[in-house]
């Protein structure tokens, strides 16, 4: 069996941010989030998540993991060691998670090399001009003989360049009895994992030759050079692929985000979450889209979309938000400060101007006039409104739900409408207007 145990039970008090480190977010997704899904990409097949500081925030965000507890943080060999129990013979890779931009290659690379050469272990190091922070690879004759960490290192151990990234791989025989040997006796007090090197008779390692996503985040600011780099990398793919990004610094893409070629992205637009986008659209300027699938050649400029669909040949904005399951229908027009939430439109319907749609099902061919709104909430529950097909909304007007506006009906602008209007009906819901002859001149 291949294992692997992640490391997410630490305090991380350089962070000093109230989420615990390994849940805080890159680029809007959870660290904890990026190694789960890279390691289901590997030949791993058991995965423990070691938990201790704030560890209800890990179970609540992957409620369908393997979790072991570790209840006091005295160091990383004692967090491996709470683990030990939910794996059995076979070789497991231990994973900082603090380190979440490992690719699934390297991880396989790394098990490949403990499986062939049938290591004690094998350990992932790297090259660093600033190791600071690191421990440090101490070879005598070549050979790994020990780490040392920053604060136990001597003068010139600090200056060796050659750092642990905190990735191993371990023959689980070897793990289970030479982690018990592991003492404290060191300048934190903790059971350093890294102390297990003294114990192997057969180790060896691979070296990376771009450390840049193996940077350890131990604070806000190691956090944003990561997230600098992932970002850069995420927009050179897609501008590879024939995506085009204007003034890409300003723009922001996430890892889970799917651009098809041909989409123009304008500046200081933001697209996170398990969003895509098909080709011909036009995202921004300044949009912000999250968890949401924009089809082909659509229009979404300075607007804000949330958790929605937006049908093919729409155009939404400027300055409009759509959020909360909505599906904007084909050949829609959601114009300048336009609210859809939890709604459904058909092919062909336009809300220009001015407009709130909320829990509604609107169908094809309808114009929702300026300033027309659905009056969802009566102060205690959210109600419903259906308009049919080819309805005609006047300005101003107020749909009182629950409602339903049939086919064909026509609503007379500045109506609030209460009842529910049949097919092809008219409906008028204002006070009549009354002319007094002359009156305006009396008056001023
Ligand atoms: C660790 C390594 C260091 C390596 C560096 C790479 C040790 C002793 N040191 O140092 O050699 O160069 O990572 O980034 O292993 N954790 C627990 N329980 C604990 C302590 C830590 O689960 O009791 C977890 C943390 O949440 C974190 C990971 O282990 O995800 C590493 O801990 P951290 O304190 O960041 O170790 P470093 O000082 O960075
Ligand atoms: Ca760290």
């Amino acid at each position: 069996m291949i294992s692997a145990i992640i490391l997410a039970a630490g305090k991380g008090e350089r962070m000093k941010t109230n989420i615990p480190k390994c849940a805080f977010p890159i680029l809007k997704k959870p660290m904890i989030n990026y190694i789960i899904d890279t390691l289901k990409k590997t030949k791993v097949d058991n995965r423990v998540i070691v938990v201790g500081h704030k560890k209800e925030v890990f179970l609540e965000l992957l409620p369908n993991e393997t979790f072991s507890v570790q209840e006091e943080q005295l160091g990383t060999a004692d967090a491996v060691k709470s683990a030990l129990d939910k794996i059995d013979s076979g070789i497991t890779i231990v994973l900082p998670g603090d380190t979440p931009l490992i690719s699934s290659t390297l991880i396989n690379k790394l098990i490949d090399i403990q499986i062939k050469e049938n290591n004690d272990m094998t350990l992932c190091t790297m090259m660093l001009d600033n190791p600071f922070g690191y421990g440090r690879i101490v070879r005598t004759n070549k050979k790994i003989t020990q780490i040392v960490e920053e604060k136990d290192a001597t003068a010139e151990e600090k200056k060796i360049k050659e750092v642990n990234t905190g990735i191993m791989v371990f023959d689980n025989e070897f793990l289970k009895k030479a982690i018990k040997k592991i003492k404290n006796d060191n300048a934190k007090g903790e059971y350093y994992l890294t102390d297990i090197v003294n114990f192997t008779k057969k180790i060896s390692n691979y070296l990376l030759d771009n450390p840049d996503m193996l940077l350890g985040i131990n604070d806000l600011y190691s956090l944003s050079v990561v997230e600098e780099k992932l970002e850069e990398d995420i927009k050179k793919k897609l501008l590879l692929s024939g995506v085009t990004i204007i003034n890409k610094n300003t723009v922001t893409i996430g890892p889970d985000v799917e651009i098809e070629p041909g989409v123009t992205i304008y500046p200081n637009s933001f697209i996170m979450g398990k969003t895509k986008i098909c080709k011909n659209s036009i995202i921004g300027p300044s949009s912000e889209i999250y968890n949401s699938i924009i089809c082909e050649n659509v229009l979404c400029r300075q607007s804000v979309v949330y958790d929605s669909t937006i049908s093919k040949d729409a155009t939404v904005g400027p300055f409009a938000h759509i959020r909360m399951n909505t599906i904007i229908g084909e050949k829609n027009r959601i114009g300048n400060f336009v609210e859809v939430k939890n709604s459904i439109l058909g092919v062909n319907t336009k809300a220009s101007h001015l407009s709130y749609l909320g829990d509604s099902e609107i169908g094809n061919n309808v114009n929702i006039g300026c300033g027309s709104i659905t009056v969802n909430y009566d102060g205690k529950k959210k109600s419903k409104t259906i308009i049919g097909n080819n309805v005609f909304v006047g300005c101003n007007s107020n749909l009182i739900a629950p409602i339903t506006i049939k086919d064909d009906s026509f609503i007379a602008a500045g109506s609030t409408i209460t009842l529910d209007v049949e097919e092809s009906d008219l409906a008028i819901a204002r006070s009549k207007q009354i002319n007094k002859k002359g009156y305006a001149k009396k008056y001023k």
